[in-house]
């Protein structure tokens, strides 16, 4: 059909095109005509979602017709319980995705500038630009660690965002607790931080925070969670903020007020109780995380140590061809090229299983090269 639109688009559109996911299970089990498909791509809990949380679903669905708790009190209280503090502090989101653009668009004018580490979380760039806002990469080093006077070094009088991935995505290295000190203590009172703590369950470091301390202590830090990784949620979109209650007060003005539909609501507050599942998914991704490393070690491959449910991996100029080599063995993982890091993959951590079938595809391909 031919259209003569001339409807003019917002000019911070000229900044944006769509997500680019992870490839679909069905979508590679339809080209490839194969029924088992292995996802390492998403980062996705591999046992599957919490049973606590499948089950409080199946008491509720007789209630669909009902609208969800705009105020998810609930869930909020739960939290609270959880990480002793108040339900005020708590926003629940679809997804910490949602969280990014909801933070978004409360704080950020055309003219602010947004620092965010480089290579790093796609979303808080798509934030920064449906907003207008200006985008200020900040270089991880070339170990990928975070390089905190750089950071406090890119403040300007515009800055009114940083963005902080700790573990990061798709590094999976963390910005230690002392460096997050250090760069809150130097940032002036106008820059909004955002901890974006959607790994920090996998992260056992010693230094290693989550960034909740300093909520506590009053800095002008939200945190991310989410409740697609530990808890293997992610297909119900349901995440949350944590902050001074004024912020978060202002963030739930431009919230949607069904944002978080209410299976969401209630598997999330089930699987706060999941001890069990949590317990076996650590132990299943640190288990998994080992057998990686072992492996990669013996294929000479170098990798980047992970605080995280993922790893990335370097396979050098060959790396996009061995991703498509894995796609054709049915194999999803991430081609590092999105983050400009043309020579990696990133790797979800699966279980013993999948990583075993994942090693010997790797092991395959390198031997044909
Ligand atoms: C670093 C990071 N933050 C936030 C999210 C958002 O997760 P969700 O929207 O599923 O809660 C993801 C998802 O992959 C992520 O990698």
């Amino acid at each position: 059909m031919n259209h003569s639109f001339t409807i003019p688009l917002r000019s911070a559109l000229g900044n944006l095109s769509p997500y680019s996911p992870g490839k679909p299970i069905r979508e590679l089990q339809q080209e490839l005509g194969l029924s088992d498909i292995i996802k390492l791509a998403s980062n996705e809990n591999p046992l599957g979602p919490s049973p606590k949380a499948l089950e409080a679903i199946a008491h509720s669905l007789s209630d669909l017709h009902r609208y969800p708790d705009a105020s998810t009190v609930q869930l909020r209280q739960a939290l609270a319980a959880h990480h002793q503090m108040a339900p005020e502090q708590f926003i629940i989101s679809n997804g910490g995705d949602e969280l990014i653009t909801l933070i978004a668009e409360t704080f950020l004018e055309p003219e602010d500038e947004v620092i965010i580490c480089s290579p790093s979380f796609s979303e808080y760039e798509f934030g920064a630009h449906l907003m207008g806002a200006t985008v200020v990469p900040v270089p991880l080093s070339p170990s990928f660690k975070f390089d905190r006077e750089a950071i406090v070094n890119a403040v300007t009088n515009r800055t009114r965002w940083l963005c902080l991935c700790s573990p990061n995505n798709p590094t999976g290295t963390f910005l230690p607790r002392e460096d997050l000190r250090y760069i809150l203590d130097a940032l002036p009172k106008h820059v909004l931080v955002l901890l974006d703590a959607a790994y920090s369950p996998f992260a056992h470091e010693s230094d290693y925070t989550d960034g909740l301390e300093f909520v506590r202590s009053g800095y002008p830090v939200i945190v991310l969670q989410t409740f697609s990784k530990l808890y293997g949620l992610a297909g119900l979109r349901v995440g949350y903020g944590v902050g001074h209650e004024m912020l978060v007060h202002q963030i739930a003005k431009v919230k949607e007020p069904f944002n978080v539909n209410t299976l969401a609501q209630i598997a999330a507050t089930a699987a706060l109780q999941d001890v069990e599942h949590v317990r076996l998914t650590l132990k299943s991704n640190h288990e998994g995380k080992l057998q990686l490393y072992h492996a990669f070690q013996q294929m000479g491959l170098p990798y980047v140590e992970s605080t995280s449910n993922f790893l990335l991996v370097e396979l050098g100029a060959a790396a996009k061809d061995i991703y498509e080599s894995l796609m054709a063995h049915g194999i999803i993982v991430r081609y590092g090229g999105i983050w400009n890091l043309p020579g990696h993959l990133r790797i979800s951590i699966g279980n013993i299983e999948e990583n075993s079938v994942l090693i010997r595809a790797i092991s395959d391909i390198l031997a044909c090269e």
